[in-house]
């Protein structure tokens, strides 16, 4: 589906991302919001992306897909299990990817090629087909896989007969619903949540691994193995930094570039039995992620690198998570292990659904142990928002020696990388504050 872009809207997007940074540097401490503290504007956002009243037929929000509990993705512990994949609101159908964290997801740039690290890097959705949040949040509406709207004007009606239509026009006017143009009402939808999904309540960097940077709590003995591994020879940090940004953005655990790690199929994926109107490839279908929307066979298979924050959020220990793009694997182990064994026991793994492209020097054989393995699991558990440390910490806590990266391009990108992210983030920041003479509507 192909949204214009709006330049008002991308403006509207970079002030977001300024007043994050502003508030981030202003106070560390503020970074544990409440519901309390959202703005009229995020309340709204709030209301729209719980409504379940905004799908055809009603049932579905954005919440049944990126739900709080478990780190803005999915909440359904069995289907997670059996597919990874969620149903849309239509009976019988389902899209063909897991639902990455909505949270974070705020920090994303507008996807750009890096001419220099010949890399893109940026955007939204696995395939960063969109450019930023606004663009985004239009899309489930009217997706027949998703919610399933026919028309803008059908998901604003709805808006129009709900119990936040007062806020609505408290927050953009009292005649923002009934005008004659209904796109523009959906527009005004789509940056209320665009300012939700980048509030301080979904981005709340509350987890224990920021208390710890924070010198609030200290990490367990084995925590600090799996960060040390971690940032060292399981060498993760390259493409999941670990470490603040020199603007002060806390560490996202995602440099927001592509790649292809080898992901095995999905069996699970009920996509692979959708009509042929949706699914011609049948069982033959391959998730060509990137290339695929790029229609560039040097990027077929890569997709963004989601952050790791939350990735061990769960209400429960039983609950199952799925990971990677396809939900492919269950836990948190079997991720590790894969990036662990990959190239060293190859029979222990079905094939990539994606061959080009491979990633074999950042990964695939790291040489872990089984416990070490473990150490790697337990420090992405640390990465849990609402973490409430149990007393205050007795001695000061320490950063742990990192050993040096086992592959020597991990070395070169774990500088690079990071520099690119920091880069287009200050240049975000100062276009924003170029043009916020024009931000008032
Ligand atoms: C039926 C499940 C479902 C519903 C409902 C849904 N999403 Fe998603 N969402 C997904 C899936 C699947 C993806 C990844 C799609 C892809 O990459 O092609 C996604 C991707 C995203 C992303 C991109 C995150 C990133 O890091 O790239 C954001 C943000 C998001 N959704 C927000 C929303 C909002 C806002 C709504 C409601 C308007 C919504 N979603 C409704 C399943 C859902
Ligand atoms: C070369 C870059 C790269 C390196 C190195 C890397 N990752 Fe990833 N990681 C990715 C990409 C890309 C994805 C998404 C792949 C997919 O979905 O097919 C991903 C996905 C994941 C996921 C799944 C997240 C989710 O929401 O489904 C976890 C967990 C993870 N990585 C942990 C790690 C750990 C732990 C390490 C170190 C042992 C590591 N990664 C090293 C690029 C990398």
């Amino acid at each position: 589906m192909t949204i214009p872009q709006n330049r008002c809207v991308s403006v509207f997007t970079r002030l977001l991302s300024l007043a994050f940074v502003v508030a981030l540097a202003v106070s560390t401490e503020s970074a544990r919001a409440t519901a309390e503290d959202l703005s009229p504007l995020e309340h709204l956002g709030k209301q729209i992306f719980f409504d379940k009243n905004l799908s055809n037929p009603v049932g579905q929000a954005c919440a049944s897909c990126h739900a709080p509990e478990v780190g803005f993705t999915g909440p359904d512990s069995e289907i997670n299990l059996k597919t990874g994949i969620y149903p849309g609101a239509a009976p019988g159908r389902y899209g063909n990817r897991k639902p990455p964290s909505a949270a974070y997801a705020a920090f994303s740039p507008k996807r750009e090629f890096d001419q220099k690290e010949e890399t893109w890097a940026g955007g939204q959705f696995w395939d960063g087909r969109m450019d930023d949040l606004v663009a985004q949040a239009k899309g489930p509406f009217l997706n027949p896989l998703e919610m399933n709207n026919a028309s803008a004007a059908d998901v604003v009606a709805k808006v129009r007969e709900s119990n936040y239509r007062g806020l609505f026009e408290k927050v953009y006017g009292a005649k923002a619903l009934n005008a004659a143009d209904a796109d523009e009402a959906f527009d005004l939808m789509a940056r209320a949540i665009a300012a939700y999904e980048s509030s301080r309540e979904v981005n709340s960097f509350s987890s224990k691994y920021d208390a710890f940077l924070a010198r609030e709590t200290t990490l367990t003995a084995q925590e600090l193995r799996g960060l040390a591994l971690f940032a060292g020879k399981a060498n993760c940090t390259a493409c999941h930094p670990h470490q603040a940004a020199a603007d002060g953005t806390p560490p996202l655990f995602t440099d927001f570039t592509y790649d292809n790690v080898g992901a095995p199929r999905n069996a699970g994926n009920p996509f692979y039995r959708a009509d042929p109107a949706v699914n011609p490839d049948g069982a033959k279908y391959r998730d060509l992620g990137l290339g695929g929307f790029l229609n560039d066979k040097t990027q077929h298979g890569k997709v963004k690198v989601p952050t790791l924050r939350n990735v061990a959020k769960k209400p429960h220990p039983q609950f199952v998570k799925s990971y990677l793009h396809n939900g492919t694997f269950k836990s948190l182990k079997d991720v590790v292990r894969f990036y662990n064994r990959r190239d060293k026991t190859p029979d222990a793994f079905d094939p990539p659904d994606v061959e080009e492209n491979v990633n074999r020097e950042e990964l695939g054989k790291l040489g872990l142990t089984d416990a070490e393995e473990d150490d790697v699991v337990a420090f992405l558990e640390t990465l849990s928002d609402g973490f409430v440390a149990p007393q205050p910490a007795a001695t000061e806590p320490e950063f742990p020696a990192i050993a040096p990266s086992a592959s020597t391009r991990g070395d070169h990108f774990k500088g690079a990388r990071d520099v690119i992210r920091v880069v287009r983030f200050r240049r975000v920041v100062e276009e924003a504050s170029r043009s916020s003479d024009t931000r008032q509507r």
